[in-house]
């Protein structure tokens, strides 16, 4: 391929994003600069957070700037090297972009990757990539499982959740999941080995409160949050005593224009909960522990990691919305070649 294809964020989404905030852009395939390398991008990381790095708003990461390709983790192939260290043909990941080809330097977040140990270079994307060490980190780290407690993940048949699930129970809790749909339900229990599933779809805030409590009697000593808004206020009328909620994600309000928030933090305060704030990158420098954790049940096949990988870089903003909509069935990747 002599072109680079780059999807362009052009306008700043205004509630969800519709496809015009987009444009794919084509350009000459770029020179390595100094010292620097030239990645052919294989498969991209579609996640939630680049909904958020796509408003003009204060966060741990700036925004992307209107007209640069929507910044994304990229797992790839040394396309063209000015650098010793990264040869032609070696396989890389990094924080890169939606497009064919990506310029990196060192000492940046690019690193060597061994894609024979794995069935899938996407795996890098999931398990093994950030959203494993979500899962790993914030559950062993942040919320300390001991054997015998509840723990109530939400999100809980995505690529995070249905991994902190499975982690719960390998640490001896009880898993508690919420999801949308009937299937995601009978998926948690079956495919992930969950105890128990609620629905979150259709019910109001009295009969979601009374299926999480009909679902975890003794409460939850831990919570583990990746959308927040109404199921994270129903979830706090089901805390134990001294319940830890780590407090990863938010999806139910990054396309709301209006932050939701939480109408009844006094439920926290009556328990003497403890709400923590949680981002991966905090952990970067135990990477390679955790990814050595995940690899290990993951071979002895205690964690199963599914993906929903779709294809083409053409479609990345039909492939982007399937996080808002519920569609993706594990953890979205995009293959671009
Ligand atoms: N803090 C960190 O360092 C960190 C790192 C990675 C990810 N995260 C966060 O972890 C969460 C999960 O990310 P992921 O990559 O694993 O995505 P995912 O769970 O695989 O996909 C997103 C899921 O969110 C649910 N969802 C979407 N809109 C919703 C809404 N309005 N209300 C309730 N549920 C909704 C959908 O599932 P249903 O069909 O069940 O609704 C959808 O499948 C996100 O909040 C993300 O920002 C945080």
């Amino acid at each position: 391929m002599s072109e680079n294809r780059r999807f362009l964020l052009v306008r700043r989404p205004q509630g969800e994003p519709v496809e015009n905030d987009f444009r794919i852009e084509t350009s000459p395939v770029p020179a390595p600069p100094l010292g620097g390398i030239v990645i052919r991008n294989r498969f991209v990381s579609l996640d939630p957070a680049q909904r958020g790095w796509m408003d003009d708003a204060e966060s741990y990461m700036p925004p992307i700037a209107l007209g640069d390709p929507v910044r994304a983790t990229t797992v790839g192939v040394v396309h063209a090297s000015d650098n010793p260290d990264f040869a032609v043909g070696q396989w890389v990941m990094g924080l890169n972009a939606l497009e064919d080809y990506s310029v990196a330097m060192p000492g940046g977040f690019t690193m060597a990757i061994d894609v024979d140990a794995v069935p899938s270079p996407s795996n890098y994307l999931s398990a093994l990539g950030a959203v494993g060490l979500t899962a790993y980190f914030g559950l062993v780290e942040v919320a300390k499982p001991q054997p015998g407690e509840t723990l109530l993940v939400s999100g809980a048949a995505g690529a995070v959740g249905s991994a902190v699930g499975q982690i719960g129970k390998i640490m001896g809790c009880r898993v508690v999941g919420i999801a949308g749909g009937e299937e995601k339900c009978r998926r948690l229990i079956e495919d992930y080995g969950f105890d128990a599933a609620v629905d979150y779809k259709g019910k109001d805030h009295e009969a979601l409160v009374a299926a999480i409590a009909e679902a975890a009697p003794d409460g939850a000593n831990m919570v583990f949050e990746n959308v927040g808004g109404a199921v994270m206020e129903a979830e706090v009328f089901n805390l134990a005593m001294h319940a830890r909620i780590v407090l990863c994600g938010l999806i139910a309000e990054y396309n709301s224009e209006e932050k939701i928030g939480i109408r009844n933090l006094w439920q926290i305060l009556a328990r003497r909960g403890v709400l923590h704030g949680f981002l991966i990158a905090d952990y970067a420098d135990r990477f390679a522990e955790g990814g050595a954790q995940m690899a290990k049940w993951l071979s002895e096949g205690r964690l199963r990691a599914d993906e929903d990988v779709q294809e083409g870089l053409e479609n990345a903003y039909a492939a982007f919305m399937r996080l808002f909509s519920g569609a993706n069935t594990g953890k979205l990747v995009l293959k671009i070649a």
